[in-house]
């Protein structure tokens, strides 16, 4: 057991509702940030950056709700260094127990020529006076050196010792573009540290994205230099390749604690539903290799570790999957499984649901059950994050016939329903899922354009459950849509409409013709 003293600990800041969010694609609703907010808080997060309260109405009301509902985790909003920015994120995190501003400005030579337009003098200035507005506001203030890691360190010393003379606790040194290597992040992070003369007055933090794949190792370097804040997503998520992964950086500080003495708060039985949610709100699926949580993580597939895992665990396994909240649990479903069986099974599965959420999901359990022999975990897992990602759809699928013949004419006769009222039409395509897509474009009247389609089998065999997911672009955004069902075509269609119900999310727009143009 390794004794752990405050120097040990490691801050877990959580920035899945902003960075993770501006991943294309992942724009989530109110109500699954809040869903995410309440497991982060619950797990043990330290600091949950739950938005960018100048970026949008909803931004705003996503950052002030969770400020008012968090027990437990800091609550923080980003602002660039901006007056008004600031300003509306004090605004957006008063109704925290406690708050903090994470404010952030480009330090790096490329990013002042062609994107600030400005001198180094001018930055520090800006640093100066930022900091110092923001912690007029709260007392609790981050600083973040856009581009850090490729910013000359004389000069990002003199920002971070400006940043902290006027009132930053935290320093925040971004790898942006995911560049650094971990020697050169070590270095960074200790020669802050060593040449700042003020650096024993706040604490240093990472922030890694993952253009390289080395996000996680860059992070846990700066950890070895003395970085005791890290900022990380659930799965990753966020701008382009992503930022370096909680779950990862957890269970390596945990799973390694010999060569890494360091600890979290993070309780890591809760990492597995994490992922799950946030995979649902994002609408993001997990790739199946991913480290920690995905599908493949704990599963042996070869021989040689088949017959090493049924002699003893540890020969191929270096964490149990109960210890990330993987359940083994004997409890077989199928169509007699009652309420209970299926409440307990959720239970397992590490879901609470919303009494009305609860209903909807039994009811398509017991569909499910009625068509299919064996119901998986899988299966059930699938069934309840799709209702949990369309439930706020304002378009729906009512009913849907598809007729198709070799060489001739697919047809796709659609119902959906508009804000509840129906609406009816028919398109023909040159393929099955084309005449479907054309359909859904014809009835809301809009052109999305698709970027992604594909299908794949929550389990094995031709009962298998399909899962489509869906990517459409329209104006500069992008959303994605995901759904469950027993019939490919149906998957898809749901699929389509929930990606384009996503898109109209943000705009707060007419359901129908919103988005053309
Ligand atoms: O990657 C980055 O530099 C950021 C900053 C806003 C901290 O996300
Ligand atoms: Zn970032």
């Amino acid at each position: 057991m390794t004794s752990q003293s405050n120097t040990d600990r490691v801050y877990i800041f959580d920035t899945t509702l902003r960075d993770g969010e501006q991943s294309p694609g992942a724009t989530m609703t109110l109500e699954e940030k809040l869903q995410v907010a309440e497991i982060l808080d619950t797990m043990g997060v330290d600091i949950i950056e739950a938005g960018f309260p100048i970026a949008s109405n909803g931004d705003f009301e996503a950052v002030a709700t969770i400020a008012k509902r968090a027990k437990n985790a800091v609550i923080c909003g980003l602002a660039r260094a901006i007056p008004a920015d600031i300003d509306r994120a004090a605004e957006a995190v008063r109704f925290a127990k406690r708050g903090r501003i994470h404010t952030f400005v480009s330090t790096s030579p490329i990013h002042l020529a062609h994107q600030m337009r400005k001198t180094e003098d001018e930055v520090l200035e800006i640093v100066t006076k930022t900091v110092a507005q923001a912690r007029n506001l709260v007392d609790d203030v981050e600083w973040s050196g856009m581009d850090a890691t490729r910013t000359p360190l004389e000069f990002l010393a003199r920002c971070t010792e400006a940043a902290i003379k006027a009132g930053a606790t935290t320093i925040n040194i971004p790898d942006t573009v995911g560049y650094s290597t971990p020697e050169d992040y070590y270095q960074l992070i200790n020669d802050l540290i060593t040449m700042v003369p003020n650096s024993d007055k706040a604490i240093f933090s990472t922030h890694c994205h993952n253009d390289l794949g080395l996000a996680v190792a860059n992070t846990l370097a700066g950890v070895r230099a003395g970085a005791r804040q890290v900022e990380c997503t659930i799965n990753g998520i966020g701008e382009r390749a992503g930022n370096a992964a909680l779950e990862e950086i957890v269970m390596a500080l945990r799973t390694r604690a010999d060569a890494m003495p360091y600890h979290t708060a993070i309780e890591s039985t809760h990492l597995s539903r994490a992922s799950r949610v946030v995979s649902a709100a994002a609408n993001f699926p997990v790739q199946y290799n991913k480290a920690i949580v995905g599908k493949n993580a704990f599963a042996h597939e070869s021989g040689i570790h088949q017959d090493g895992m049924l002699k003893n665990a540890s020969t191929y396994e270096i964490m149990t999957p109960e210890s990330v909240g993987i359940k083994s649990t004997s409890l077989v479903m199928g169509k007699h499984s009652g309420r209970h069986a299926f409440k307990e099974k959720l239970k397992d599965l590490g879901y609470d649901l919303a009494d009305n959420q609860f209903q909807e999901a039994f009811q398509r359990f017991k569909d499910l059950a009625d068509r299919k022999k064996h119901v998986y975990d899988d299966d059930i897992i699938a069934l309840v994050d799709d209702e949990m990602g369309s439930g706020a759809d304002r378009i729906k699928l009512v009913d849907m016939s598809v007729t198709s013949k070799t060489g001739g004419v697919h047809r796709c006769e659609l119902k959906v329903a508009v804000d509840g009222a129906p609406v009816d039409v028919s398109f023909d395509g040159t393929g099955s899922v084309d005449a479907i897509f054309s359909a859904i474009k014809a009835a809301v009247e809009a052109e999305p354009h698709l970027v992604l389609y594909a299908v794949d089998g929550v389990t094995g065999g031709t009962d298998a459950q399909a899962n489509a997911h869906v990517r459409l672009e329209m104006n500069g955004r992008i959303a994605s849509g995901n759904a469950t069902e027993p019939d490919t075509l149906v998957a898809s269609a749901r699929a389509y409409l929930n990606a384009y119900n996503r898109l109209l999310v943000e705009r707060g727009a007419p359901a129908q013709g919103a988005l053309a143009g």
